[in-house]
């Protein structure tokens, strides 16, 4: 009880770090073009979970690391998955109304700003990575290249492309895993990944967090179905019910809501194995890897 008390107290203050970083990532809405940047910072505050970032963090701390040297790691995977959400939600995708507890950005903003806003994010999140002057640039480099392609046509937006082609389709084991694998495992992997690669972590400890993250992604993929069932949307904050009519391909509609919540619960007890041998270490990410199975939102 005292030691999770402490893990929140050390979130708490990431996630204050993390927020103020991302301020000074996106311009301020008084600089032109105006509007866009209004978008953008629409887009990314107030924010969610941001669980992403914070995996990035506790990576970093998890091999030793600062820190300092890693938020430009963790605000670039943050501002890679706001942009990913913003299309995510356009109609010619899942046309979603409702985002982080407010309408979506097209919904706001017109879906021309969303699409260029989405695309802003993105490319915002490779200068925030490249351009810092402190820090090992070679490790830099490196992370970016681990964002690009987890991110790009192999990983994120391939899943995102097969999310759309297979909805309505049969539903396949195979498929819903290589799907959910890339569309939101990869994004995950390469948060630890970047995490222990900015903290200083040897090879073997970046390839070991990526499997943590990966493994750790598809459980946080499968409960995220789960809540699209089952979750409440004042809480969750986002348009639910909405998998099943849009035909999509999901864990529940495939094994069925049991035996989903087994699979998600296997899935982080098998990332938390993976880092056993980081000892106490690990004790933040194992912490998360519990709350994203146990999560409501
Ligand atoms: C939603 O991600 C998109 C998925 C990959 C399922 P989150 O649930 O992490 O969204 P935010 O960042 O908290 O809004
Ligand atoms: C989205 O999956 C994964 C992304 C890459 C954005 P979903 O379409 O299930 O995410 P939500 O439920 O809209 O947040
Ligand atoms: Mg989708
Ligand atoms: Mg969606
Ligand atoms: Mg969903």
């Amino acid at each position: 009880m005292a030691l999770r008390a402490e893990i929140r107290g050390h979130l708490d203050d990431w996630r204050r770090q993390i927020e103020e970083h991302l301020g000074h990532c996106v311009p301020s809405e008084k600089t032109p073009p105006q509007k866009l940047h209004e978008a953008m910072r629409y887009a990314i505050f107030p924010g969610g979970k941001r669980l992403r970032p914070v995996l990035t963090l506790a990576a970093a701390t998890a091999v030793g690391g600062q820190i300092e040297p890693a938020l430009p790691g963790a605000c670039a995977v943050e501002l890679i998955h706001t942009y990913s959400l913003v299309h995510d939600d356009l109609p010619a995708m899942d046309d979603d109304d409702l985002r982080r507890g407010r309408p979506t950005l097209h919904k706001a903003f017109g879906e021309a700003l969303a699409i260029l806003a989405g695309d802003a994010l993105l490319t915002c999140a490779f200068d925030t990575l490249v351009s810092p002057s402190t820090g090992d640039p070679g490790r830099r480099l490196q992370a970016a290249t681990a964002l690009a392609r987890a991110a790009g046509s192999s990983g994120m937006v391939g899943g995102q492309v097969d999310d759309l082609n297979t909805a309505g389709q049969q539903h396949d084991r195979t498929h819903v895993e290589s799907i959910h694998r890339r569309k939101t495992a990869a994004l995950l992997g390469a948060c630890t990944s970047i995490g222990a690669l900015l903290g200083g972590g040897s090879e073997g400890q970046v390839a070991l967090l990526e499997r943590f993250g990966e493994q750790l992604g598809l459980a946080f993929q499968i409960v995220d179905d789960l809540l699209d069932l089952d979750g409440t949307e004042s809480i969750v904050g986002k348009s639910l019910r909405k998998d099943k009519p849009a035909g999509k391909l999901t864990y529940p509609g495939v094994y069925g809501r049991e035996a989903s919540r087994r699979k998600a619960l296997d899935l982080a007890e098998g990332a938390k194995r993976e880092i056993g041998c980081l000892g106490t270490d690990g004790e933040i990410l194992r912490s998360i890897a519990d709350d994203v199975v146990e999560r409501s939102f």
